[in-house]
């Protein structure tokens, strides 16, 4: 099915530079840019976002790092991109990510794991729809 799902390139991604990188991989597999902001989000905005996590040893941590830095969050469409996408990111724990995803080739550590993609159509539709505004979402009149 046609679908959309949130990616985010967490702040180790753009402290290192691979933001590009990132970008390439997603773009080059197909998949369709629909939105991206370049944004330092606030600790209730990230708590919010990883509600499902609180309570967790590595929630609090959590929350520090990604509002550590600028963050990259985006909307992508395609067929399958939620299973998609999460095979292209590779597993949450860089040590066992197969190499040839982007945290198996460019990551060590789960707790800067570099980006972050939503897991299922709900959870994506929620994550869309706090980082984004409707009309933030773009749309194409040309076939891509
Ligand atoms: P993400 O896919 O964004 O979802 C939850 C995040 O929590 C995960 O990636 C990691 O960045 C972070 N995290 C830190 N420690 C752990 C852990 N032990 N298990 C799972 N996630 C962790």
């Amino acid at each position: 099915a046609r679908e959309r799902t949130f990616i985010m390139i967490k702040p180790d991604g753009v402290q290192r530079g691979l933001v590009g990188e990132i970008v390439a991989r997603l773009e080059k597999k197909g998949y369709k840019l629909i939105a991206m902001k370049f944004v330092n989000a606030s600790k209730e905005h990230v708590e919010a976002h990883y509600e499902d996590h609180r309570g967790k040893k590595f929630f609090d941590p959590l929350v520090e790092y990604i509002t550590s830095g600028p963050v990259v969050p985006m909307v992508w469409e395609g067929t399958n991109i939620i299973e998609g996408s999460r095979s292209i990111i590779g597993a949450t724990n860089p040590t066992t990510a197969t190499p040839g995803t982007i945290r198996g080739d460019l990551c060590i550590e789960v707790g800067r794991n570099l980006i972050h993609g939503s897991d299922l159509v709900e959870s994506a539709t929620k994550e869309i729809a706090h980082w984004f505004k409707e009309d933030e979402l773009a749309t194409y009149s040309h076939v891509a």
